[in-house]
């Protein structure tokens, strides 16, 4: 099987996309699928025992070449080298635009992993997101396919001058005057599978499908929702490697955990609540929405701590209330793997305000590590987090309204959860228990991988 997508962590991850892909290709090799995974070769990753293969491709998107062979951490890769592939970034320049030439950088990868898939006989090929979109016009109906849709917010327009560059299926892709990835794959894969089962149905309605709403209904029941699972691998509270261990037996290591996070932080030692948020500076996530209720914090008596990086407005934002509030609000802004799992283990609260979330793995994270998670009522949130004030086995919050006024809301009712210590004890167990792994995720691509291949 041929699994390919534009971010696989450790080597390079952005955002969510990097770690589900790399969690759900390992669970798959672990029970027992032969798993290639295509990336783009945005730098030399290192491969043990490597072959090296050209790719037939058209002429635009040549030459076109993989290296194959095994990652210590990844498995089987195929590292892809098509024109223009290698950027310190995968997406943006320095200044966080994105790269000009993206549509032609990730058509050619497409390209690349259909020949890919010709050439080691894939019995078939995964898609993910729009990078890879353009695959099944490569493909032309050869292989069965499968795309998964993490995010709809980004469907890979180009303009129309692409159209004639497809070798099939163009009129699946023409989309007004211009081309939408997304909308091609979405008709020509044979299922499509959104991160959430909650997702999926979100995704069909004008409020959420982003114009694509129409092509997704239509799919019936090839569109699926397959609920993410979490990278157990590297996110065991009982086998951190960042953080002092702890389980849902004994949480006396959580304890230690929060101490190295306010030292961190530079404070005292406090039994204030730390509530943590562990984010991309994006619209998406309502980072605007937890910065305005920062104000209510000194009255809230809790503290916050955000670690971050995305848009430099939000950036800014985040310093000036750890400047002005040197006592209340912690800032970090950049990607520090230590100490995202140093928030997870340590903190009492996370914070997730998004106003559209396909899945979303910190909630997650989160419960795993015993910290309560504080949510907005979309997406993936919902199928993750019971509310604890509306549900007897309540894991965390889920506001009631995507707005400013549902998220200090929502944390009132987290704050005042957490400060029972009876409450708050059995909120944390019952969030530790249930297996986050990719295990049974894994096991539901299978059943669905055996629905097309036979
Ligand atoms: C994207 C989505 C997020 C999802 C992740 C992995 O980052 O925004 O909700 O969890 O992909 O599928």
């Amino acid at each position: 099987m041929l699994f390919a997508t534009a971010e696989l962590r450790p080597l390079v991850s952005a955002g969510g996309l990097g770690e589900a892909a790399a969690g759900l290709a390992a669970a798959l090799a672990e029970q027992g699928i032969d798993v290639i995974t295509a990336i783009p070769g945005y730098s030399p990753y290192p491969l043990d025992d490597e072959e090296h293969v050209w790719l037939d491709v058209p002429d635009w998107a040549a030459p076109a070449s993989a290296r194959i062979g095994r990652h210590p951490d990844a498995g089987v890769l195929a590292v892809i080298d098509v024109p223009g592939i290698v950027r310190p970034d995968p997406y943006v320049d320095e200044q966080g635009e994105g790269w000009v030439d993206n549509d032609a950088r990730f058509a050619a990868f497409s390209a690349a992993v259909a020949a890919l898939g010709r050439s080691v006989q894939a019995d078939l090929v995964h898609l993910n997101d729009w990078h890879t979109a353009l695959t099944p016009a490569f493909l032309g109906g050869e292989v069965p396919t499968v795309l998964t849709i993490h995010n709809l917010a980004h469907q890979g327009w180009a303009s129309a001058a692409w159209v004639h560059r497809l070798p099939s299926h163009r009129e699946a892709y023409a989309w007004g005057d211009a081309i939408n990835g997304l909308a091609g794959a979405i008709r020509l894969v044979d299922r499509v599978v959104a991160v959430s089962p909650n997702y999926a149905r979100e995704i069909t309605t004008d409020a959420a499908g982003l114009g694509l709403q129409g092509l997704l209904a239509e799919r019936g029941g090839d569109l699926r929702g397959i609920l993410n699972g979490i990278d157990t691998r590297a996110w065991d509270p009982a086998t951190d490697e960042h953080a002092p261990h702890f389980d849902r037996s004994d949480l006396s290591g959580k304890q230690l955990a929060r101490r190295a996070l306010l030292d961190q932080a530079g404070w005292d030692d406090t039994d204030e609540p730390l509530i943590v948020m562990v984010t991309r500076l994006v619209d998406q996530k309502g980072v605007d929405l937890a910065f305005e209720a920062a104000r209510f914090l000194p009255g809230m008596r809790a503290r916050l701590l955000v670690l971050g990086s995305g848009e430099p407005g939000l950036g800014n934002w985040g310093h000036w209330l750890g400047q002005t509030q040197p006592d209340r609000v912690w800032f970090y802004n950049g990607y520090d793997a230590p100490l995202s799992h140093l928030l997870f283990a340590g903190g009492d609260l996370l914070l997730m305000p998004s106003r559209f979330e396909p899945c979303g793995l910190a909630q997650m994270q989160a419960m795993a590590y015993g910290t309560i998670p504080l949510v907005t009522p979309v997406g993936g949130l919902v199928d993750t987090v019971v509310d604890g004030d509306l549900h007897r086995d309540g894991t965390g919050f889920v506001a009631a309204t995507l707005d400013e006024s549902g998220v200090v809301d929502v944390v009132h009712r987290g704050l005042r959860a957490w400060r029972h210590a009876g409450r708050r004890k059995a909120m944390q167990r019952r969030g530790m228990e249930p297996d986050w792994s990719w295990k049974q995720p894994a096991g539901e691509f299978i059943d669905l991988y055996r629905e097309i291949t036979g």
